[in-house]
């Protein structure tokens, strides 16, 4: 898996004088089915969140308040989104490095994957990461 398959989602957005409305569904905005959701916040200044790939799982990122840095690495290339735009997405497929750094304060991320938890899905280690990958 490498960084070309990585891509910035365009969700929908209703622009209305009473606020805005954005949404998603399986198989259509999200391009996979959502088993879980999750979401990071109170994230104290300087924390960084992730640092770890995934074997399987594939996940869509979204700043839903605030921004924050997305880090990614192919075991090649490295790139950095920054997300600060709750109607935009990043699409992240498995076996990419990932790190979620520069929260604002108040940021909220928004995570949806097409797994459930699953402790033995997560590389921890760069090393094992760059041995899986080459
Ligand atoms: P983790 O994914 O390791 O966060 P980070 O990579 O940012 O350090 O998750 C932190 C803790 O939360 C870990 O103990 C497992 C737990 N957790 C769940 O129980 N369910 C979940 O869906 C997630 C994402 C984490």
């Amino acid at each position: 898996m490498s960084l070309d398959k990585v891509k910035l989602l365009s969700l929908p957005k209703i622009p209305d004088e009473r606020g805005n409305l954005s949404f998603f569904e399986n198989e259509k905005q999200i391009p996979f089915t959502i088993a879980r959701s999750y979401w990071i916040y109170d994230v104290p200044g300087g924390q960084i969140r992730g640092g770890h790939a995934y074997k399987e799982l594939q996940e869509v990122i979204i700043a839903l308040s605030g921004s924050f840095d997305v880090v990614l690495n192919d075991g090649k290339d490295e790139v950095k989104f920054t997300l600060n735009r709750s109607y935009t997405g990043l699409y992240v497929p498995k076996m990419i490095w990932r790190q979620l750094e520069n929260f604002s304060t108040n940021s909220l991320a928004l995570i949806v994957a097409d797994q459930p938890y699953d402790v033995d899905d997560y590389i921890r280690s760069h090393d094992d990461f760059l041995t899986m990958k080459n």
